[in-house]
């Protein structure tokens, strides 16, 4: 669990997104206070429920990035949900658990990718001693003794070597591993056949929704499909080590660690939940809004939900909704809802001023992201500060004249302002581009001016 101060967090998320204060404090105190919680005693610490938050902005202004920022940040498990595709047609009654068990799976296979990097080092000395055994020929016969035609000897250890101890036969061997000299070279390997996906055919027909693993189930009783082939040594290594990491990695470990991430330090982010609220009238789409609403209540309230990897009580999972309540307010969602999320904090709209900092602050700024890209080609491109100041001025204007899509906004004037030096950079004989504001109002003034053509490219 992360220990960082709010303080902290807020420095940490003003290095991707800008402004918007208000709501990473809020994020920043929630995430403070499930630490807190760590040190309570016992008794107590049951008793603390997360205080779930509402996000509310409108489109395009860093709801998302913050929840993905601070996710990455505090290492805690997160899981994107549009708390809308639970009322789409042929979704209705789909079961909002599979929210937490989605979350588990993810989690537990992040951490066993994690797990496999960290005896990754084991892995691979493991996998040398089965690459020289493979290499070497079996002790007590000499290939002279049991010449076999079909197998390919990539080593043929001259007639002294053989005769010498076995052991410095195999540090020969290794020596030549090492320093690539046997790179050409192939082995027969056994690897697993993945050209019977057969199973897989099950996979989106709602099994993971009774909490069955169908593939799970049949995995054991189908032979384990493996195909014996000539593989080139390096390629051989990869395919040994990772098979070994595989085997090194205690899975039992891994999903306890899961189960217990998620219950602890697990974030649900419920997008669009202003979409699932509805004047109660009581009929129509409103019934099956509300629906979900009722749905989600036991998952927000806390309860125990059953997944392959066993249990997973939500009581403490953090929840943090959002949503663009242009016309609906949290007041509409139904009152037990309500209560499950005390905080509500409003994301201001992005004006020039903040586009400016976006396009130029960040530690991965969407000019810098630009320069870069094209830097691979040779090619420096300058942006003028007028430059940028005009871009974020054009952004604003396009937002008002057209729909305001917030920060999305800055993408696709980029992308239509550099579309000409981003398709002819490979050809270009100069070393340096300059982005005036010349150039800005060249590429984009026409389009701007017309609105539906604005409409249609921005
Ligand atoms: N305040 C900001 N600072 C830096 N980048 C931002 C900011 N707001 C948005 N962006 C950028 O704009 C894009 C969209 O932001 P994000 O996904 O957070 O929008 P959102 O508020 O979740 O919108 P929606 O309601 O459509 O989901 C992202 O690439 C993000 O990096
Ligand atoms: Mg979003």
């Amino acid at each position: 669990m992360s220990s960082l101060k709010p303080s902290e967090i807020v420095e940490e998320l003003d290095k991707y997104i800008v402004g918007q204060h208000n709501a990473k404090r809020s994020v920043a105190i929630a995430l403070r206070n499930r630490w807190r919680r760590q040190q309570v005693p016992d008794d107590l610490r049951e008793e603390i429920a997360p205080k779930n938050i509402i996000l509310i902005g409108p489109t395009g202004v860093g709801k998302t990035e913050i929840a993905r920022r601070l996710s990455n940040l505090t290492d805690s498990p997160l899981i994107k949900v549009e708390a809308s595709k639970f009322t789409e047609v042929g979704y209705v009654g789909r079961d909002v658990e599979s929210i937490v068990r989605d979350l588990v799976e993810l989690t537990v296979n992040n951490l066993k990718v994690r797990e496999q990097e960290s005896v990754q080092i084991k892995a691979r000395e493991n996998a040398e001693e089965r690459m020289l055994d493979l290499l070497l020929p079996p002790t007590g016969t000499t290939p002279a003794a049991a010449p076999d035609p079909a197998v390919d000897r990539p080593f043929d250890p001259q007639p002294e070597t053989v005769t010498a101890d076995p052991s410095a036969t195999r540090e020969k061997l290794r020596k030549l591993l090492h320093s690539g000299k046997l790179d050409q070279r192939t082995v027969d390997l056994e690897v697993a056949d993945k050209s019977v996906p057969m199973v897989e055919v099950f996979s989106n027909m709602g099994m993971e929704e009774m909490g069955i693993n169908f593939k799970d189930m049949l995995g054991g009783l189908l032979p384990k499909s493996t195909k014996r082939r000539k593989i080139k040594v390096p390629e051989a290594m990869d395919l040994l080590a990772q098979e070994e990491a595989q085997g090194l990695v205690d899975m039992d470990r891994v999903v306890k660690q899961a189960v217990e991430k998620v219950e602890q330090d697990g974030i649900v982010f419920l997008d669009e939940i202003d979409k699932i609220a509805g004047k109660h009238s009581g009929t129509g789409p409103d019934v099956s809004r509300e629906g979900v609403q009722r749905d989600l209540l036991p998952l927000v309230e806390g309860s125990t939900v059953t997944t392959k990897y066993g249990p997973v009580r939500t009581d403490h999972i953090l929840f943090i909704a959002a949503g663009a309540f242009h016309t609906i307010k949290p007041a509409d969602l139904i009152p037990e809802l309500q209560g499950r999320f005390p905080i509500r904090v409003e994301l201001s709209s992005l004006g020039q001023a903040e586009f400016y900092r976006i396009l130029t602050e960040p530690k991965n700024a969407l000019l810098l992201q630009y320069l870069a890209l094209l830097r691979t080609e040779g090619l420096e491109v300058i942006f003028t500060d007028d430059t940028v100041r005009e871009i974020s001025r054009i952004a604003e204007e396009v937002n008002n004249s057209t729909e305001n899509i917030g920060a999305r906004r800055l993408h696709t004037l980029m992308e239509k302002l550099l579309e000409d030096i981003l398709f002819d950079a490979p050809d270009m004989d100069t070393e340096k581009v300059e982005v005036d504001v010349a150039y800005v109002n060249g590429k984009l003034k026409d389009i701007i001016e017309n609105e539906d053509l604005s409409r249609y490219i921005l």
